[in-house]
């Protein structure tokens, strides 16, 4: 049995009502906030940056959960950690020495998790595997919300499970993309432990109520 958590990205909330749509997550269940940053060359977006994740954390009341999509994510880490983020995750794509990058977000007291673009194959973790708190697969190619999910990752799960497994870790893996009631079992029996939602919560009228309907479907999976 495994505790799944919940974690709504806000990339897809009113951004004019970020407070109004992280209270109603937090009432659905959500276990984590799950921030967005896009810089306009690692994703095509420019998203938000450490003052926009100040102003959340003074609100929600769930860790942080701050995904980089950006070119040299080693410039940014000390300012996010010190306006809020609990976790961060860098993709491997971006970084030059993941080890040194990993190691120095724990350092800051932050967990420290790794990504992986659909195309990028979960051998390239297996130097890593041993360091990391958590891994994010991508189940869309990242840049935008509500986006079609991948079903080939999948196998992707299984196949991060086993790098992990192979260096005696059980750290969870978040997935991230395209998550929604349809395909939240799947993806749970398959192995994630963290699911990411932008569409699948925000883009309803209801956050809370799709919140809680995703957690149920995730427990049921994970026979909770
Ligand atoms: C994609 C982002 C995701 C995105 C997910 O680049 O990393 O976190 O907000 O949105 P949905 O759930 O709508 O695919
Ligand atoms: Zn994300």
């Amino acid at each position: 049995m495994r505790h799944v958590q919940i974690a709504p990205s806000i990339l897809s909330a009113d951004f004019a009502a970020l407070g109004r749509d992280i209270a109603a997550a937090e009432r659905g269940g959500a276990d984590l906030i799950h921030v967005d940053v896009m810089d306009g060359h690692f994703v095509p977006p420019i998203t938000i940056g450490p003052i926009v994740v100040r102003a959340i954390k003074r609100i929600a009341t769930r860790t942080l959960d701050v995904h980089l999509m950006v070119d040299d994510p080693d410039r940014f880490i000390d300012d996010f950690v010190a306006a809020g983020a609990g976790m961060v995750s860098v993709h491997v794509e971006t970084v030059p020495h993941l080890q040194r990058t990993v190691t120095h977000i724990k350092k800051l007291g932050a967990k420290a998790g790794v990504v992986l673009n659909p195309s990028t194959p979960a051998s390239m973790l297996e130097d890593i595997a041993g360091d990391v708190d958590f891994v994010l697969v991508m189940s869309v190619n990242p840049g935008y919300s509500a986006q079609e999910f991948i079903p080939h990752t999948i196998q992707k799960l299984q196949r991060v499970r086993a790098v992990l497994a192979a260096a005696g870790s059980e750290a969870p893996i978040e997935i991230d993309g395209g998550i929604s009631l349809a395909n939240a079992g799947e993806v749970v029996a398959a192995g994630a432990s963290i699911l990411v939602a932008g569409n699948a919560i925000f883009g309803t009228s209801d956050a809370e109520a799709a919140t809680r309907a995703l957690r149920a479907a995730a427990n049921k999976a994970a026979g909770v």
